[in-house]
């Protein structure tokens, strides 16, 4: 049995030995708890180091005293030691994982006891991540939950579960002593809740393997999640899984027999003003927007084990997840590569029944060779879970493979370069596979607000990587970074402390390339255009090359409501929806309104189109001489040259264009972009959810908040103030008024521990106010 003990703690900021005791108090708090609000720009990286205290009173009843009870910490950043009624029970130095501290020789019995933490949020660098500089910030406090957990004497201690075919499943059940006089019930119980497998083992311990003929496979695109309970006299334990089988050869991976490739994205786990504190609903937010919004099959948890809330909606939405132990290049003194043993250790002890996961990194990100540490490490992972390859991050090329996976951070692409790097240059002489672990990210930070030319160069590096390695036959996959924007330390990042790195805004919003990875899957139409065709956004009125990010099979574009010309196929060839390029804005405009046929026409749009492309003064010369050519032979005269690059190309002083793109699959319109200038703004705002719980903890919405045009475009050059005001039994996490960058923002609404409906309403001056309404449900209480 165990209950969920995030309500009623009190923080202390500031450690002080009398919190033990008592006569020192702190403010009430619930968990997920973050122990500095950070601002979203030039955040200071000491603001959130401390040594500070929570403490909680936890009452023992009379029926629960004859058993042993245990406190499990799902997270705590960094250092903690934890004592019950004064007593120190345990410490534990890794924020990124959990621990369990049995408590029941210092508990009181029918008594409220008391429970005491002190963290240490500092970045101390005798343990990892720390010693170095690191590209992230690492917050601080308990951000995740906190479980009070009862057994009886003897119980059930852990179940490790794998698949050895996609019909058997093999349970490795241990108890805490050996060959336990106790029975196990077994039970496989499928997504519907169905029991399709049921075994009694004489013996609560030991390998029981069982045939589940029905099973389902799991696979990102059609993830089934199954629970294993296993209930012995008194006592039951359950862990969910999936029937899953990964096989490498040389080169690739095989995913249930067929060959699979990774299309994935790095995420850490920060939100802006939460900090790591997240509630589980928008921990499985993320994985949602990878999935659905972003379309990847897989995640790289950079640069440490995220929670549990995110590892379970990967499991059931169908993620593919590299989970590695927490470091960033530094390695430290023996004491801290022992504890980065733990480490291992403890994710994969923790985390290996989540059937997401399919690699373990086992080195420190991008960390020097260390093979008589690396041995340790790979071993242990092997050891605890030989059903998983492992791997480790580096930047080093020719580095010793000692793990299965030459997992390598591919950042060679500059723009007009190959977009990967080949095995032979990268790899020491062994056939293994290549992961690419990261690319682009600080070789090309672009923000929300950045100009079109940037934005659209941006997504066209994550295609030419991704393309590269996807055509490469020693390449596995590829994951690029990355996910979202995030908070850094003063060493990295744009000098507001800030990596604009992300496919995604800060607060989830999408920049153009995320409409690169979106445009890879066929759940949903996607059309996105990398240009607001404003000449007056370029220089010299030149927009140069447009692309159109889209899953259909055709892009059909209108000028003005004339039809000018249908573009399909791409230059990338090798992914599923390649970018296509728009090459051509006159298309038939000069046979339908210009009367011009055959050859004059070919050669007059041409030369046009390549005036767009280099200027009217840098057209090369063919195309001179073609201009010439035409004006003598068909009688135009130099005017009228003039007057159709005016019309056509750069129509600087002339009317403004509407452009409409229709994206086509099967012949239908599925999708439709227009770009034309308005004036006509007007805010959205998009929660992840109106119906909120509160319970022993609170819950958070996302809301994610946008200025758009009338055509549904975005506004990126609408840094408009945005007031938000809420009403009712919520509050806001961050500030009251924030200005939108790109023409997009961000809030966070929270729960205040009761029921009822909460407004929030978001102004911004010349703007239609927009107000949202929540239901909060209080757990428990009356409706
Ligand atoms: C890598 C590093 C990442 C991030 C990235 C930026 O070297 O592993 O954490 O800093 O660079 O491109």
């Amino acid at each position: 049995m165990r209950r969920r003990i995030d309500d009623k703690w009190e923080f202390l900021e500031q450690w002080d030995d009398a919190f033990l005791t008592g006569s020192v108090s702190g403010v009430p708090v619930r968990l997920p708890h973050n122990v500095q609000q950070l601002p979203l720009h030039y955040a200071d990286h000491e603001a959130y180091q401390t040594i500070c205290g929570y403490r909680r009173k936890l009452y023992v009843s009379a029926r629960e005293n004859d058993r042993r009870h245990f406190l499990v910490f799902d997270g705590a950043a960094h250092n903690a030691v934890v004592y019950c009624n004064g007593v120190e029970v345990g410490d534990h130095h890794n924020g990124y994982t959990g621990f369990r501290i049995e408590i029941t020789d210092a508990l009181r019995p029918y008594e409220y006891n008391d429970i005491v933490v002190k963290l240490d949020t500092t970045e101390n660098g005798s343990v990892p991540p720390f010693g170095g500089a690191i590209d992230y910030l690492t917050y601080g406090g308990i951000y995740r939950h906190v479980w009070h957990e009862i057994r009886p004497r003897e119980y059930l201690q852990d179940i490790y579960i794998t698949t050895p075919t996609l019909k058997t499943v093999d349970i490795a059940l241990s108890y805490t002593k050996d060959n336990p006089e106790k029975e196990a019930k077994i039970s496989i119980i499928d997504d519907n809740e169905r029991t399709v497998a049921c075994f009694l083992s004489e013996a609560a311990s030991g390998h029981i393997v069982m045939t589940v003929a029905e099973a389902k496979s799991w696979s990102p695109e059609d993830p089934h999640v199954y629970t294993c309970r296993v209930e012995s006299e008194d006592d039951v334990l359950e862990t969910t899984f999936g029937f899953k089988q990964l096989v490498l050869d040389d080169t690739r991976m095989y995913l249930n027999g067929k060959p699979y490739f990774i299309r994935g994205l790095n995420r850490h786990q920060c939100y802006p003003y939460l900090g790591y504190a997240a509630s589980d609903a928008l921990e499985a937010e993320d994985a949602r927007i990878l999935k659905e919004e972003l379309g990847v099959n897989a995640v790289r948890t950079s640069h440490y084990p995220q929670s549990h809330a995110f590892l379970d909606a990967c499991d059931r939405l169908g993620l593919l997840v590299f989970m590695e132990i927490p470091g960033w290049q530094h390695l430290g003194d023996e004491d801290w590569k022992d504890q980065a043993v733990i480490n291992t250790y403890e994710m994969v002890t923790q985390y290996r029944n989540h059937v997401s996961i399919f690699l373990w990194g086992v080195r420190i990100n991008e960390s020097l060779d260390d093979d008589e540490f690396y041995r340790r490490t790979n071993l242990l992972a092997h050891q605890l879970d030989p059903s998983r390859p492992t791997s480790g991050v580096r930047y080093l090329e020719k580095s010793h493979l000692l793990e299965d996976v030459y997992a390598f951070n591919d950042f060679s692409h500059k723009g007009d370069n190959a977009g990967v790097r080949s095995r032979k240059d990268v790899m020491p002489d062994v056939e293994r596979p290549l992961l690419i672990t990261e690319a682009n990210g600080h070789m090309f930070p672009t923000k929300a607000f950045d100009p079109w030319s940037r934005r659209q160069e941006h997504a066209l590096r994550h295609a030419r990587v991704l393309n590269d390695a996807m055509l490469d036959e020693y390449h596995m996959g590829c994951f690029q970074w990355c996910m979202f924007d995030y908070q850094t330390h003063k060493d990295f990042g744009s000098g507001d402390r800030i990596c604009y790195h992300g496919v995604l805004d800060a607060f989830r919003n999408p920049k153009l390339a995320a409409a690169l990875y979106a445009s890879q899957s066929d759940a949903k139409p996607v059309l996105e255009v990398g240009s607001s065709m404003d000449i007056g956004d370029y220089p010299g009125g030149v927009i140069g090359e447009i692309y159109a990010f889209t899953n259909a099979d055709e892009v059909r574009l209108y000028k003005n409501g004339n039809y000018v010309q249908s573009f399909r196929g791409s230059a990338y060839t090798a992914l599923p929806h390649g970018p296509v390029l728009i090459d051509d804005t006159i298309g038939c405009l000069l046979e339908q309104h210009e009367d011009m046929h055959g050859a004059q026409e070919k050669l007059v749009r041409e030369a046009l189109l390549a005036a767009g492309r280099y200027g009217l003064a840098g057209l090369p010369v063919k195309y001179k001489a073609d201009l010439a050519w035409c004006m003598t032979r068909y009688r135009m005269p130099y005017s009228k040259g003039v007057e159709l690059y005016g019309k056509y190309v750069a129509s600087w002083g002339g009317d403004s264009v509407a452009w409409r793109f229709d994206a086509i699959k099967d012949g239908e319109v599925v999708a439709s972009v227009t770009k034309a200038p308005s004036a006509k703004l007007h805010l959205e705002a998009k929660p992840n959810t109106l119906k909120m719980k509160d319970s022993d903890t609170y819950d958070i919405s996302a809301v994610r908040i946008a200025v758009k045009d009338e055509f549904g475009n975005s506004a990126p050059y609408a840094q408009l103030p945005v007031t938000l005001r809420v009403n009712g039994p919520a509050v806001l996490i961050g500030p009251e008024t924030i200005v939108l960058e790109g023409g997009m923002g961000g809030a966070y609404l929270a729960t205040a521990g009761r029921s009822g409906t909460a407004e929030l309403s978001l102004s911004s001056p010349g703007l239609e106010t927009v107000k949202l309404i929540f239901e909060i449900e209080k757990e428990g209480e009356e409706q």
